[in-house]
């Protein structure tokens, strides 16, 4: 595995790839590597022929209360990670040359980057869009990999590689878990035991959601939300920021649900704040 900052020797990689006739496959991540982005790394070696892992903690997509500073960072065990996962390059540039100074362009994709998530963290897709633009501009892939985990993100990476007609394949990955539901992600390091604990619920409520939905034909919004709220209710510590139902490939709610549907949801535990969903598929 070659470790890249450069953007240039970046680059400089892809075009030798391109010439040779080697499929490139694209893991964009912030790093603090676990058992999700393995998984996206692994499917990306079964489709691609070169994977490219990227590591930016990008400042743009955090809001100025946000933890920017104290995102984990682990240079050295995230590079073993990825060479043990079978990438063969890992790039990570710098602040400096992903942002440098004079720089002015940002990509917002409306309506996509406003709801749910993007109403609790205004600018935060402004900069996830912009950093992933720039990142596919560099690394130039032929397949870009994302999680289900975090599906607004990839829904809105979707329009906006569509929109800018992108040359370049998506696919979206299923959620990694730990044993007890609670999907993987670099903030879990953040919560205490007491929380840990509890985190749980998060998943509970969602399955709660899927039950009423799958087995008992529930279709009223209203009615599937009020579920995973009780469900939720179960643990103190946990306070709701917003569970909503809306469709998955526009994001917009569906008071009744029909088609594929995204129910997601995002709490605070103490001062960690975490994100999860579930995708049904509606008959009728
Ligand atoms: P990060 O949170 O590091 O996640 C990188 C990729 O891993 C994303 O596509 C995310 O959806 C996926 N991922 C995270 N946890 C997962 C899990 N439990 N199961 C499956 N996939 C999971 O998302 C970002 O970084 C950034 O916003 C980025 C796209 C890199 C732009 O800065």
């Amino acid at each position: 595995m070659e470790i890249v900052s450069s953007p240039d020797r970046m680059r400089a990689l892809t075009r030798e790839f391109r010439a040779q006739g080697e499929r490139i496959g694209f893991v964009p991540t912030m790093g603090a590597l676990h058992e999700g982005h393995l998984s996206l790394i692994n499917r990306a070696r079964r489709v691609a022929t070169r994977v490219v892992v990227s590591i930016f903690v990008n400042p743009a997509q955090f809001g100025p209360q946000e933890d920017y500073k104290s995102y984990p960072r682990n240079p050295e065990r995230d590079a073993e990670r990825a060479r043990l996962a079978g990438a063969h390059v890992l790039y990570s540039p710098t602040f400096r040359d992903v942002y440098p100074p004079g720089y002015r362009t940002y990509v917002a994709v409306e309506r996509f980057g406003t709801t749910l998530e993007g109403a609790s963290r205004p600018g935060h897709f402004r900069g996830v869009a912009t950093v992933v633009a720039k990142l596919l501009g560099r690394v130039a892939p032929h397949v870009v990999f994302l999680g289900q985990k975090d599906a607004q993100q990839a829904v809105l990476l979707k329009k906006m590689i569509e929109d800018l007609e992108m040359d370049v394949e998506i696919e979206i990955c299923p959620t990694v878990r730990e044993e007890d539901g609670l999907a993987m992600s670099s903030r879990n390091v953040y919560l205490d035991a007491d929380e840990r604990r509890a985190a749980p619920v998060v998943y509970r409520a969602l399955r709660r959601a899927e039950t009423a939905v799958t087995r008992e034909g529930e279709r009223q919004a209203e009615r599937v939300l009020d579920l995973l709220r009780e469900v939720l209710a179960l643990e103190q510590s946990v306070s709701l920021d917003y569970a909503a139902v809306v469709d998955a490939r526009t994001l917009e709610p569906l008071p009744r649900l029909r088609g594929e549907v995204l129910v997601a949801i995002a709490v605070c535990i103490g001062s960690t704040r975490l994100i999860d969903n579930v995708i049904l598929k509606v008959e009728e």
